[in-house]
C-alpha cells in the first residue's frame, strides 16, 4: 500500500506523545490526535510512534487500520460523514449526501482533487431523533436539509475552521418526552456517595441485590452479581494475591458509553444532562467493589460531549467527590478518566472495549475468563452501561426496595427508550418496565405503525400483530432502541440497511462472522436488485443459523436477527422482490472475470468459464 510520507512528522508528534505520557495504552488517543492534525496517519508517524512507545510497528499499523475514524489514506481537510442509519435514510439522507457532493464537486467516498473535502457515509451517529445527521471532522451536525447544506458548502469552500462555524449547525437537544424516576427526580451530587458511606459497602451491595437491577446495555445480567464477583476476585500473579481491599489501584470500573447500536441515543442524553448521576453511580460501584480507577469509554461520535464531561469531572474533584479521600473518607480513593473511541461498533462489546482501552484493536477476547476477574490490564473490572450506573446511584440513595417496587418482578425499575422513525414525537421516553409497545406507540405519535425494531438491528423486529407485547427482560428485552416503521415503508429497506451495517462492522476476527455477514449482505443486495430467487431465502436461513451458532461474539451471533425476523414476520417484503427463476448464483463468475478478459484481450469460449 503506497502511503504519502510526511517528513516533518517528528515536531508534530513530540508534543502529542508527551501529552499522553509515552504510554502505549494511549495509542488510540495518540493516533486520534495525529489524525486530527494531519487528516491521515502518515507512514512516518506509524514508524515513530512504534519506536517511541516501544511497541511493534505492526501493532501500531493494526490499530490505525482498525478504527473507521482513523485513516492511512488521506481524507479531506473537511471530512463529512453522513449517518447511515435507516432512520436517517428515511429522512432523505441519500439525496442530501448527493446534494452536498454535487455542490462541492466531489464523488461520495473520494477526496476532492484539491484535498479540501471528502464525503462518505458512516454507521449511525446516535442522532436519530434529530436526523438526518452527519459528522464534520468528528463534530456532530443535526437536522440537515438543503438550506443547511448550502451553508455548510459555503463554509467549506471559504475554508472556515469548523470551530468558527455557526453554533446552530451543531445544536443538539435532549428531546426528553417522558420522564419517570430516573430523569424526573433529581439527586444532588454526593447524596448517593454519602448514603454508601453511611451504610457501608457490604450493605450497599445488599441493597443493589434487593433492587434486582439488571444491566441496561442489552444482556440484562444482574448488576449486584457482577459487582460481587469483581469484589471477590482474587487474582494470583507472580506470587502476589490481589484481594479484597478498598480503593485498589488495580481494580477498575468502566462505564460503557459506546452506544453504537443503531437507533440508540439514550446514553447521549444521560451524559449530556445527567453526567453527575452517571459519575456518582460509577463512584458507588467503586466503593462497593473496591476499585481505585474508572474509565468512561465515550464513543467517538459523541466527541462534542468530551469538554463538558471533563468539566463535570473537574467540578466533582473540587467538591471532594472524586480523587483521594472522597468526602473525607481516608481509604476512599477513586478517579475517572475519559477515553474516546474512534468509530467501531464492536468496541461496545465489553472485552473488545477493554482491548481498545488498552490501546489495541477492539477485538473481542475469549470468555471465560470474564472481565470481572480478568479485565483491564488483566485485573478485575466491572463494565456497565451508562444507564445502569445512573440507576445504581438512585438505588444507593433510595434503597433496593424502592427500586424493586417499580416495573415487573423480573425487570425492576424503569427503562429509557430511544424512539425514532415514523413518529411525530421522537426522543427519550422513560417507562417502568412492563409497558406495552402499543402504549409507547400511542405516546410518541406513531403514524400507522406496521413494524417496530426493538433494541436495534441486533434485537428483535416485531410486527403490528405483536404490539401488545411488553418491554421487559421476560418478553422484549432492549438496550433502548425503538425504531418505528409505518405501513408504507418497505421493511426490506431496513433489513438491507442492517445487513450492510453488520458486514461493515464485523471485526473480521472469526470466519463465520467475517464471511457470513458479507455473504448475507451480498444475497440481500442480489434480491434488492431483482435477481433474487427462492433458493436465496433458504440460503439466508442457513447463513443465519451459521452466524448464530458459530460466531465468536455477540455481533456475529445477532447479525442475522433482522433477516430472520423479517423472513418469519414479513415474508411478502422478500417474495415480491424475487425473480421467477429457481436459482441464480449470488456470485457472478462471468462478471468477476470480465476485467481479466479485457486485460488479456481474450473473448474465446474458454475465457468465459
Ligand atoms: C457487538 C456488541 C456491542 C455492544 N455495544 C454496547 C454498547 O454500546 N453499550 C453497552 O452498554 N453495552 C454494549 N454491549 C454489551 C456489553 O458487552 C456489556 O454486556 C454491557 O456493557 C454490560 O453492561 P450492563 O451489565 O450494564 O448492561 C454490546 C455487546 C455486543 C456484543
Ligand atoms: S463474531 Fe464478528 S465481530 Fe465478533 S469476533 Fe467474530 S468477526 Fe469479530
Amino acid at each position: 500500500m503506497d502511503r504519502p510520507e510526511t517528513p516533518d512528522i517528528a515536531p508534530l508528534l513530540t508534543p502529542i506523545l508527551a501529552h499522553h505520557g509515552h504510554d502505549a495504552s494511549k495509542l488510540l488517543q495518540i493516533l486520534r490526535d495525529v489524525q486530527d492534525a494531519c487528516h491521515i496517519i502518515p507512514a512516518g508517524a506509524i514508524d515513530l510512534i512504534a519506536v517511541h512507545l516501544g511497541v511493534p510497528r505492526v501493532n501500531v499499523e493494526g490499530v490505525a487500520g482498525f478504527y473507521s475514524f482513523l485513516s492511512t489514506r488521506p481524507v479531506g481537510e473537511y471530512q463529512v460523514l453522513f449517518s447511515g442509519n435507516i432512520t436517517d435514510q428515511m429522512l432523505g439522507q441519500d439525496d442530501l449526501m448527493q446534494y452536498l457532493c454535487n455542490k462541492l464537486w466531489v464523488e461520495s467516498g473520494k477526496v476532492s482533487e484539491d484535498g479540501l473535502v471528502s464525503i462518505a457515509g458512516t454507521s449511525c451517529t446516535g442522532m436519530c431523533d434529530q436526523g438526518p445527521a452527519a459528522l464534520v471532522n468528528g463534530w456532530a451536525l443535526t437536522n440537515l436539509d438543503r438550506n443547511r447544506l448550502d451553508l455548510i458548502g459555503e463554509l467549506i469552500r471559504s475554508r472556515k475552521p469548523v470551530a468558527e462555524w455557526p453554533p446552530m449547525l451543531f445544536e443538539t437537544v435532549d428531546n426528553i418526552r417522558r420522564a419517570d424516576v430516573l430523569l424526573g427526580e433529581a439527586l444532588a451530587p454526593g447524596d448517593a456517595i454519602r448514603a454508601v458511606l453511611a451504610r457501608g459497602a457490604r450493605k450497599t451491595l445488599a441493597e443493589m441485590d434487593n433492587s434486582n437491577l439488571r444491566g441496561r446495555g442489552g444482556a440484562g445480567f444482574k448488576t449486584a452479581s457482577k459487582w460481587s464477583f469483581c469484589h471477590a476476585a482474587i487474582v494470583e500473579e507472580e506470587g502476589h494475591v490481589i484481594c479484597d481491599i478498598g480503593g485498589h489501584p488495580e481494580r477498575f470500573i468502566v462505564c460503557n458509553a459506546d452506544e453504537g447500536e443503531p437507533g440508540t441515543f439514550k446514553d447521549r442524553v444521560l451524559l449530556n444532562s445527567y453526567a453527575d448521576l452517571v459519575f456518582e453511580g460509577m463512584t458507588v460501584g467503586a466503593r462497593v467493589v473496591g476499585a481505585g480507577k474508572g474509565f468512561l469509554y465515550l464513543r467517538g461520535e459523541y466527541r462534542y460531549l468530551l469538554g463538558q464531561l471533563e468539566g463535570v469531572l473537574k467540578r466533582r474533584r473540587e467538591a471532594g467527590l472524586l480523587g483521594d479521600n472522597i468526602l473525607g473518607q481516608a481509604d476512599f480513593n477513586f478517579d475517572i478518566e475519559i477515553h474516546l473511541g474512534a468509530g467501531a461498533y464492536i468496541c461496545g462489546e465489553e472485552s473488545a472495549l477493554i482491548e481498545s482501552l488498552e490501546g489495541k484493536r477492539g477485538r473481542p477476547r475469549n470468555r471465560p475468563p470474564f472481565p470481572v476477574t480478568h479485565g483491564y490490564q488483566g485485573r478485575p473490572t466491572v463494565v456497565d452501561n451508562v444507564e445502569t450506573f445512573a440507576c445504581a446511584a438512585k438505588i444507593a440513595a433510595q434503597g433496593g426496595a424502592w427500586f424493586a417496587a417499580l416495573g415487573t418482578a423480573q425487570s425492576t425499575g424503569t427503562k429509557l427508550l430511544s424512539v425514532s422513525g415514523d413518529v411525530s414525537r421522537p426522543g427519550i421516553y422513560e417507562y417502568p418496565f412492563g409497558v406495552t409497545v402499543r402504549q409507547v406507540l400511542a405516546d410518541c405519535g406513531a403514524e400507522d405503525p406496521y413494524a417496530v425494531q426493538i433494541s436495534g438491528p441486533s434485537g428483535t423486529t416485531i410486527s403490528w400483530k405483536e404490539f401488545d407485547r411488553r418491554i421487559a427482560f421476560e418478553d422484549l428485552p432492549t438496550a433502548g432502541a425503538f425504531m418505528v416503521f409505518k405501513r408504507k415503508r418497505d421493511v426490506f429497506d431496513a433489513v438491507r440497511n442492517f445487513t450492510h451495517f453488520f458486514a461493515h462492522e464485523s471485526c473480521g476476527f472469526c470466519t463465520p462472522c467475517r464471511v457470513g455477514t458479507a455473504l448475507q449482505q451480498k444475497i440481500i443486495d442480489k434480491i434488492h436488485s431483482g435477481h433474487g430467487t427462492p433458493s436465496d431465502l433458504e440460503e439466508l436461513k442457513r447463513l443465519g443459523h451459521l452466524l448464530k451458532t458459530m460466531s465468536h461474539c455477540g455481533l456475529g451471533s445477532s447479525a442475522a436477527n433482522p433477516v430472520l425476523d423479517a423472513l418469519a414476520k414479513f415474508p411478502d417484503a422478500f417474495e415480491r422482490k424475487l425473480a421467477g427463476l429457481a436459482f441464480e448464483p449470488a456470485f457472478d463468475l462471468d462478471g468477476a472475470l470480465e476485467t481479466a478478459r479485457k486485460i488479456t484481450g481474450r473473448d474465446d469460449e474458454w475465457a468465459h468459464l
